[in-house]
Order: structure tokens, then sequence, then C-alpha cells
């Protein structure tokens, strides 16, 4: 027998380490190589006795909390075997590794941190990033999530407890689009917290103080994202959970220069526009004729309306034309070109109209086809929203993307009893199937994991130096494309969850072509692209250590 012919750690070490452990799973052959025996139990289990093994306990779990712990604890023990699970039960288990348990995770994350995952970059580390960054064991990084924790879901400021999301998206990177594991650096920015209850936590693990704004604040993400483009030049940085003033001007800093991009912007225009471009697909209606009337105009509802612009321009609309078609309302009412309070995002979708403040008045003055709720708030979508929708639009397209499920604008039983079994719905966080006057509705997640690992995987295999919106653009179209007549004969507008890992290919593919197209792919893509970059995906099994 060779002794550890890959020179890897071996016994304990070697077990410590979640990349390479297998558990019960080390063969005969691996436990002789490489120092394991006595160390495991005498019977080698396969990865499907393991899988069996652990779900009897998950599934023992009274809550989804327990849930997310067992899988986090998991992830920290063997990441094979975490993946090998989520990935073959991706959709009862992406609630709760990501929304809408990922939101009870963030705010509990001082009770149940067990074990450091990722980095945190922290005020202390001011003119010292680089060398932080160096602490990493990874050289290979191809993907960072960084959030400051400022703007959770629709939770609010969770500071360095914000940490669970950035885990929580790149274990969906590897999970949907077979990105390595090993290739992803989830990464916290604490510059502190305004929300007092974690500052008197005792158990709060971030920095205690209020926020750093302004210059200090700015120069960390500088100094972070130099330090980061240079240790890891070939990574993808997707910026999460961001507060709206931060990451509209974050994003227009870094993206002509830097491989970036805003997945709360970006990332849900895509996926709202794909479940569009389906929806259309029931009501037989032309994207150019339709209204869109947003609640919440912050990062998620402008994203919305700016790739629809650009759709609406690929489809031979003049910007202006484009942009009557997006009608928002803030929490000051209708967006309307007499207001004095508009930031910069909101400004171009101003319209010329009267203003109005009321809801109802609002839909019944502008006959919308599609209700957008971005709010925050939930229950904004009422029975007479929705009854006036249905009687304007016929049949309504309604979106209730706010997060988690607490925030929503409206349930989905809600929004089919409402509109008479009528509406096209998709929420952000999932909900269960609808049974209405005898029919079952499939109520569409707008989940961005259909769209954000896909485009990674592009931009990985093209090498892409940069993001650009048309790659959310035809990321869009081709996971409207993959919806199938089936899926929309139960109202469903997204294809099911258990075929991510075919869509993020099929958006990868799309996505390096766009790089090639513009001229921003550093790597060659092969005319048979499909099976190029599907080779580049990581498999949750084994592989033989000895
Ligand atoms: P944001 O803070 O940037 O924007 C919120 C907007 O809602 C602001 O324009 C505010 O004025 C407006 N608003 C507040 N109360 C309102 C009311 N009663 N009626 C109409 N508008 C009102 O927040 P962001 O990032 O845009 O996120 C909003 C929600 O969207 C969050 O709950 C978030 O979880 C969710 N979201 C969902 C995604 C998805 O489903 N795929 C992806 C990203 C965000």
């Amino acid at each position: 027998m060779k002794r550890n012919p890959k020179n890897l750690p071996t016994g304990l070490r070697l077990m410590q380490d979640p990349t390479l452990n297998k558990g019960t799973a080390f063969s005969e052959a691996e436990r002789e190589a490489l120092g394991l025996r006595g160390l495991v139990p005498p019977h080698v289990q396969t990865i499907d006795d393991q899988v069996k093994r652990f779900l009897i306990t998950y599934r023992k779990r009274s809550t989804d909390l327990e849930r997310y712990i067992d899988l986090s604890s998991l992830q920290d023990r063997n990441e094979t075997l975490y993946y090998h699970i989520i990935t073959k039960h991706i959709e009862d288990m992406m609630p709760m590794i990501y929304t809408p348990t990922v939101g009870l995770a963030c705010q509990q994350f001082g009770q149940i941190f067990r074990r450091s995952h990722g980095m945190y970059i922290s005020q202390k580390d001011r003119g010292s990033v680089a060398k932080v960054l160096r602490n990493w064991p990874r050289k290979d990084i191809r993907v960072i999530v960084v959030t400051d924790g400022e703007r959770i879901l629709g939770l609010g400021d969770l500071g360095a407890n914000g940490m669970g999301i950035p885990i929580g998206k790149l274990a969906l990177y590897t999970a949907c689009a077979g990105i390595h594991p090993t290739q992803c650096l989830p990464v916290a920015i604490d510059v502190g917290t305004n929300n007092l209850s974690l500052l008197d936590d005792p158990l709060y693990l971030g920095m205690r103080q209020h926020r750093t704004t302004g210059e200090t604040y700015d120069a960390l993400v500088d100094e972070f994202i130099a330090a980061a483009t240079e240790a890891f030049p070939k990574a993808l940085i997707q910026f999460e959970d961001f507060a709206n003033h931060n990451a509209f001007r974050f994003l227009n800093k870094y993206r002509d220069h830097v491989c970036t991009f805003n997945d709360d912007i970006q990332g849900t225009a895509a996926v709202a526009l794909a479940g569009i471009y389906s929806a259309l697909r029931i009501t037989g209606g032309k994207l150019h004729d339709q209204r869109l009337l947003f609640f919440g105009a912050g990062e998620a509802g402008t994203g919305v309306g700016e790739l629809m612009v650009t759709a609406l321009k690929s489809e031979g609309l003049t910007e202006a034309e484009a942009r009557k078609a997006c009608w928002f309302v803030d929490s000051k009412g209708l967006i309307v070109q007499s207001r004095t309070d508009l930031n910069e995002q909101k400004l171009p979708f101003a319209q010329d109209h009267a203003p109005l403040k009321d809801p109802l008045a609002i839909i019944e003055a502008l006959r919308p086809t599609a209700l957008i709720g971005a709010s925050g708030q939930p229950g904004t979508f009422t029975q007479q929203i929705i009854e006036a929708a249905t009687r304007s639009a016929g049949r309504p397209i309604i979106f209730a993307l706010s997060n988690p499920t607490s925030k929503a604008e409206c349930t989905a039983a809600r929004a089919y009893e409402w509109s008479g079994g009528a509406a096209i719905f998709a929420s952000g966080s999932p909900f269960p199937p609808v049974e209405f006057n005898g029919k079952q509705f499939v109520p569409g997640q707008g989940n961005n994991a259909y769209i954000f690992p896909g485009v990674g995987l592009g931009i990985i295999a093209s090498g892409s130096r940069l993001v650009t919106d048309e790659m959310f653009l035809t990321a869009a179209r081709t996971l409207a494309n993959l919806v199938t007549e089936a899926d929309l004969a139960q109202g469903r507008i997204y294809p099911p969850l258990r075929q991510i890992r075919d869509v993020s290919l099929a958006i990868a593919v799309a996505v390096a072509r766009s790089a090639e197209r513009s001229g921003l792919a550093t790597e060659k893509i092969p005319a048979d692209a499909w099976n190029a970059i599907k080779a580049l995906m990581y498999q949750p099994n084994y592989v033989s250590l000895a």
C-alpha cells in the first residue's frame, strides 16, 4: 500500500479539514494510508448511508432554525456530504440555508455561532486589510460575497450578524452552479451597527459601536476592494445587502473597473424580468404594452425598473418610451416630476403626472398590468388593491418580492383568492402551492438563486473582466425560455428548483457568450460551451484520497 500518495494531512488533522473529511465513508485503503485506523468506527459507509443518517435527525427537528444549525454544522465538518445533501434536496433545503430561515439565523447569529466561516474585515483592520486577507488559507478564490450587514433581507441593520447572508449565498453558488467551495469567500465588513438591541446584546459578536459612515467608511471599503482584487485577481465580487444609499454608489463606483455586481439590484432585476417574460406567455401580452407599478423604489424596485428599460430598448423603444412603462410608489406616494425629494435612482422614473398618495387611487388612475412589491412592507397589497388590479388588468401579474416571508406584500393564497384565481403570482420567499376553486396553483419564487450562480459560473468560465447589464438581460431571457408549457399551466413562471443546475449551466453559457461578444472575456469559450462549462462544475461526490 502506497502511503499518502497525495501528501495530504493525516489522522485527526485530515478529519478536521471539512474539504477532505469523509467521516465514516473513508475507505479501507484511505484508513490505512492516511493514519485513520481506529479513529473512525470500523464499518465503512457509503455517502448514501451518511445521507440517510443525517436526514433521520434532521427530519425530527421541530424548527427550521434547528435544521439550519444541523446543516451548517455539517458544512463545518464535511463539505462534500453537505453539498451532496443540499444539491439532492435543493427544493426542501434552499429555504433552510437561504431565505427565509437565514433571516432568523442572522437575527440569532450570536447565539447559534459555532465555528467561524469566512472573513471579518473590521474598522480595526484599516490600513492592513491586505495583510488580513493573506490569512485566508486558499489563494484561488473565484467568488467573494461581501456585506456590511446594514440591510439584511427586509430585516434592517444586523451588523456583523449579517455574515449569514454571504455564507448562504456562497453555499448556493456551489449547490446551484458547481462553483468549488474552496473557491468561495464570504466576507463581512464590520463598521458597527446602529441596531440598539444588538449593541445591548452581550452575545453580539461584532464591533460594539455605531456605524462608521462617510469618508472613513468609504476608505475601508475602497481598501477592501483594492486588497481583494490584488490578493484574488480572478475573483468576482458580489455586493450583498448593503443599504440603499451605499449599494448604488458602490455599484457605480466600481463596476467599470472591478469584476463586480450587486445582487439586490441586478440579480433581483433579472429574476423579476424573467418572471415577467414568463407571465406574458400566460397572459399573451407584449412587453412593450405593459404598465408596471412598483411598490418600493429602492435597490430591488429601481433595479428591476432599469433592467426593464434595457429590455424594452432592446426591442426598439426609445429610453423615454421605455421609462413610461415603469411607475413607482415609495413611502411618500407616486413618484412624479413635481416631487423635490427624489434621489438619483428615483429621478429617471419620475413621471409627468399629478401627485397621488393613496395606492387604490393610483391603481385606478394608472390601470397597471403588473404590481411589483419591493417595499419591505407586509400587507401592502390589500384585498382592495388586488381586486382593483384584477379589474384593470384581467390577469394581473402580482410579485410580492419582499423577504423574508413575514415581509411579503401579500401571501400567495390571498393573491389567488382576491383575484378570483386570475393573478400570476411570484414572491421572494417561497409559498406552498394553493388550492383555489378546485385548481392547484404553484406560486413562483422569484429567487435570485435562479440567476446569480449561473451568472457567476459564466463570468468564471469566460474570465470576464467586468459584469454588464447585458449579461443580466441575457440571463433573464435564458431563464424564461426554460419554463415549459406544463409549468405555465400550473401558474408556475420559473422552472422547478430541482432543475437549478441545468438552469445555471444554461445561464452560464449565455453569460460567457455575452462576455465574449463584448470583448470582456479573457478565456476562450469553446464551440461546445455547454460541455466545456459543465466540466468546470464541482460535483459533490467523494474522490479517492489513497
Ligand atoms: P430599499 O430600502 O432599498 O427600498 C425600499 C423601498 O420601499 C423604498 O423606496 C421605500 O421608500 C419604499 N417603501 C417603504 N414603505 C413603502 C410603502 N408603504 N409603499 C410603497 N413603498 C414603500 O430596500 P430594497 O433593497 O429595495 O429591498 C426591498 C425588499 O425587497 C426587501 O424586503 C428585500 O428583502 C426584498 N428583495 C427581494 C428580492 C427577491 O425577491 N428576489 C431580492 C432583493 C430584495
